[in-house]
């Protein structure tokens, strides 16, 4: 499975993708008004760009409205740079363009998927990627992950060639649910990238390990 930084910063997209498990990085409006200000090294187009040039696949959103604009406008996201899937979410205002780009060649990313049944129709839209938000549907008390399963059983059975990216991912045990659904990215934020390398039995492992070493009074090894 591969892992995404769910992300659009780019000091802690350098810092965490020097450790060479991220894949990729999903941004969408959100995330990018976060890190946009005044200066100019907040305009989100450099800071895409940053972070385009830091790993191999950014999903950059469309923000405009009307179906020619969002086809305009994502033919335009995709120009920025060769490593870009443009993520365009699920409604039927957008079945067309989705289709129309995805056959153009252009890398879809269809996001805010939350049921079995829009994951389908955005596999025969075409969908290089399709994002089900796995902690929103658990925010309304939705079991989240079964979302996950069944389109994994669904695109297996019928041999759609679309990735599924689990998002909206909250804690470890998402992460965990994802691995075991077969997800083929999972996206987290970054706070919880690092806590997927942690287990307070592994501190105190290395804890017991390091006190009965210290116990031989050996100064140098090997
Ligand atoms: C990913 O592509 C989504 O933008 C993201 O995972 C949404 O997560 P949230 O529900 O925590 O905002």
């Amino acid at each position: 499975m591969k892992l995404f930084l769910d992300t659009a910063n780019v000091a802690t997209i350098k810092r965490l993708a020097a450790s060479g498990l991220v894949d990729g990085v999903t941004t969408n409006p959100s995330l990018l008004s976060k890190e946009t200000g005044s200066s100019e090294s907040s305009d989100p187009k450099k800071i895409i760009a940053e972070i385009c040039s830091l790993v191999h696949e950014v999903s950059v959103e469309v923000t405009e409205k009307t179906p020619e604009a969002v086809y305009k406008q994502a033919k335009e996201i995709a120009a920025l740079s060769k490593n870009i899937v443009v993520k365009i979410p699920c409604h039927k205002d957008y079945v067309e363009v989705i289709s129309r780009l995805s056959r153009e060649g252009i890398k879809v990313n269809v996001t805010l998927i939350f049921t079995l049944a829009q994951a389908l129709m955005m596999c025969k839209a075409g969908a290089y990627i399709i994002s089900p938000f796995i902690g929103r549907l658990d925010d309304i008390d939705e079991e989240g992950v079964e979302v996950l399963y069944t389109i994994r059983h669904m695109i297996n059975a019928y041999r759609f060639p679309t990735l599924v990216l689990a998002a909206s991912i909250r804690h470890v045990r998402h992460v965990h649910k994802a691995i075991l659904a077969s997800a083929d990215i999972a996206t987290v934020p970054a706070e919880l990238f690092e806590k997927l390398l942690e287990h307070p039995l592994t501190d105190a492992g290395i804890k017991k390990f390091d006190d009965d070493w210290k116990k031989l009074g050996i100064r140098q090894f090997p």
